[in-house]
């Protein structure tokens, strides 16, 4: 789905153009984040993301995005229990147990920003709390294993270990983190899980990318809702909980672009 080639290195200006998009896209999920809980019906989500977002100026990147085959016909992706990504705000009202993976990208003037995080509704079991913690703490081992002119492996070979060793959990491979700048999706490929094309690939300074793991309790298989074309869910319907960030390689080490004011920061315990 990676077709074009832009220029992956960016000059100083383009990384503040990439910071203040997704500086932008961090306060639409802090503006959001109060509406994440029991009764909302998750549609209210996407239109106070819709609201927001063009309300300042700005364009939601998943509105209308070109899959393989229809259109995304939301602003955001709401990714409830077993569905893994790629969810379409509807008519379901969130309720007490639910976790659900709120998936928001906005383009500020040209530039994307990208990120994602699993919201527990009311009192989840203590596995969809496991679960949730560990995506969770993938995402940030993984923050602090790459470098400048890292391979891309560095974040399979961090988080697979991680994951399998402590949880037992599958780590999807079919869905990954992606570069991203003035395109939505771009080179390289961010695999979860390492790869003989991400021991390939180098994060060189100034390049601008997505992690974004998505940790499954059964197995890491996915199917595809053939009615929609979008949403993704477990093959066997069991949970799956998934973080995302919006990086930039800097010469000193990985900043990430994407935090908020008020989620869950490094080191973050959800229970
Ligand atoms: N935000 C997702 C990602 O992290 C992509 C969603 S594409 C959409 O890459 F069309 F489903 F919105
Ligand atoms: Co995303
Ligand atoms: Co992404």
């Amino acid at each position: 789905m990676i077709k074009k080639t832009p220029r992956l290195r960016l000059t100083q200006k383009e990384r503040n153009m990439m910071r203040a998009a997704a500086r932008f896209n961090a306060s639409v999920m802090d503006h959001i984040r109060p509406l994440v809980k029991a009764g909302t019906r998750t549609v209210e989500i996407d239109e106070a993301v819709h609201q927001f977002t063009t309300g300042h100026g700005h364009v939601p990147a998943c509105l209308n995005y070109a899959g393989d085959s229809m259109p995304f016909p939301r602003s955001c992706c709401i990714s409830a229990n077993e569905v893994v990504c790629h969810g379409i705000p509807g008519s379901y009202d969130l309720k007490d147990g639910d976790i659900v993976n709120v998936d928001l990208t906005t383009i500020v003037d040209g530039w994307h920003g990208d990120q994602s995080e699993t919201f527990l509704i009311g009192s989840p079991s203590p596995e969809a709390i496991r679960l949730t913690q560990c995506a969770f703490d993938s995402l940030y081992l993984a923050i602090d294993a790459i470098g400048p002119g890292c391979r891309v492996s560095v974040i399979g070979d961090t988080i697979v270990p991680y994951v399998k060793k402590n949880f037992g959990f599958g780590v999807v491979d079919k869905y990954v983190g992606h570069g991203i700048g003035m395109l939505f999706h771009q080179r390289p490929n961010i695999p979860h899980v390492p790869t003989q094309q991400s021991r390939r690939d180098r994060l060189e300074p100034g390049m601008s990318f997505t992690i974004e793991p998505m940790v499954n309790l059964g197995t890491h298989r996915t199917r595809i809702d053939s009615r929609d074309g979008w949403t993704v869910r477990t093959a066997d319907g069991k949970l799956s909980a998934q973080f995302e960030h919006t990086i930039l390689m800097t010469e000193d080490g990985p900043e990430i672009l994407t935090l908020t004011q008020d989620g869950p920061q490094k080191g973050h315990r959800f229970a």
